[in-house]
C-alpha cells in the first residue's frame, strides 16, 4: 500500500509575520497527521468564527488542530482525550527539538515504536524523548493512524510512504501556542466560561472507529451533543451525517447544514466520499 507523500515544510523556513505582537510564522502547519482531520472545513469555520474572533476558541476534541491552525485564534484551549498528542503539543509550547534519528525506515519505525511502548510501560510517556518518538510515528506510520492495543501499546504498522519531511526544531511553534492552553479530558471536565466559542469535532459516528482505549459510543455522541447545547455562547459542531445523528441534533436545536467531505479514512484505509452535517447553535450571540 502506498500512500501519497505529504511534504511540510521547515518550521525554520517558515517565513514570518507580526501576529499579536509576537514573532509567528506565517505559514506554520498542524505538525501532526490526524485520522478524520478537518483541514477541508476550515473555509466552512472560518466564516462562521470571524465575527467572534475576539472570544477564546476551545476544541474539546482537537486531535490534529487543523481547525485551530485554520482560525489562528489569540487564545485558544484546547483539550483532546488522547495524553500522547497533548503531550507533543506541551513540548512544542516549551519548544522542541528532536535529536532522535528520523528516517522513512521500515527497521527504524518498529525500533522507535518498540522504545515508544518501552517509555509507555515506564510511565515516561511524557518526557520529550516520548513526544519525539510520538511525532515520528505518527509522521512515518501508517496514515497517521494513532491506535493502542488492549495493553495500551501503539499498534500502528510502518506507513509506506514514498517521500517524507521531518520537522527536527520546533522551537518557531512556541510563540503560536503561548496564548493557547492544553488540557488532557474528557469533554465534559473542560471549564468553560460562557463567551467561549465552541467548535467540536468528535470522533465520527461510525462502529469501526476507536481513538482512545475507550473508544467513542453512540452514548458519548449524545452526551457530548447535550453539553453543547448546554452551552450560552456560539457552536460549531461537525460529525458525518448519519441518520441518527441528524435526528440527535435536530431535536436539540441545532441549525443544520450539509457538506459532502472530500474523503473519509477508516481504519482499513479505505477512503470513501462522506456526507458531513455542520451543526450551529447561538452564532447571533452578541460579539
Ligand atoms: C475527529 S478527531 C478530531 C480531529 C480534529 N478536528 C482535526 O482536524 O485534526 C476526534 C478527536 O476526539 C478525541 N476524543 C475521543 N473521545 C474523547 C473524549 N471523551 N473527550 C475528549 N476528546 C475525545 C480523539 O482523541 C480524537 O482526537
Amino acid at each position: 500500500m502506498k500512500a501519497s507523500a505529504e511534504a511540510i515544510p521547515s518550521a525554520r523556513t517558515a517565513e514570518f509575520s507580526q501576529a499579536s505582537g509576537e514573532q509567528i510564522p506565517a505559514r506554520l502547519r498542524p505538525p501532526l497527521k490526524w485520522a478524520g482531520g478537518k483541514r477541508w472545513l476550515v473555509p466552512h469555520v472560518l466564516v462562521l468564527w470571524r465575527p467572534h474572533s475576539r472570544r477564546r476558541l476551545v476544541e474539546p476534541f482537537c486531535g490534529g488542530l487543523a481547525v485551530t491552525f485554520g482560525l489562528m485564534p489569540k487564545q485558544a484551549l484546547l483539550n483532546d482525550i488522547n495524553p500522547h498528542v497533548l503531550n507533543f503539543y506541551r513540548w512544542l509550547k516549551r519548544g522542541l527539538t528532536i535529536s532522535l534519528p528520523m528516517a522513512n525506515d521500515e527497521r527504524l519505525y518498529y525500533r522507535h515504536r518498540e522504545r515508544f511502548n518501552r517509555l509507555l510501560e515506564q510511565g515516561k510517556g511524557d518526557g520529550a524523548e516520548a513526544a519525539g518518538l510520538f511525532y515520528y510515528l505518527n509522521r512515518t506510520g501508517y496514515n497517521g493512524l494513532c491506535r493502542f492495543n488492549s495493553k495500551g501499546l501503539f499498534n500502528v504498522p510502518f506507513g509506506r510512504y514514498s517521500r517524507i519531511t521531518y520537522i527536527r526544531d520546533f522551537t518557531a511553534y512556541q510563540a503560536l501556542f503561548a496564548n493557547w492552553q492544553l488540557i488532557q479530558t474528557d469533554f465534559e471536565a473542560i471549564p468553560l466560561e460562557r463567551e467561549d466559542f465552541i467548535y467540536a469535532d468528535p470522533p465520527y459516528d461510525v462502529e469501526f472507529r476507536h481513538y482512545s482505549k475507550q473508544g467513542f459510543s453512540w452514548e458519548g455522541q449524545v452526551r457530548a451533543a447535550r453539553w453543547l447545547a448546554r452551552h450560552d455562547g456560539p457552536v460549531v459542531l461537525s460529525n458525518q451525517a448519519t441518520d441518527r445523528i441528524v435526528e440527535l441534533y435536530e431535536s436539540l436545536g441545532f441549525n443544520l447544514k450539509y457538506l459532502e467531505a472530500p474523503r473519509l479514512i477508516n481504519c482499513t484505509g479505505d477512503r470513501t466520499p462522506a456526507r458531513e452535517v455542520l451543526a450551529t447553535r447561538n452564532l447571533q450571540a452578541a460579539l
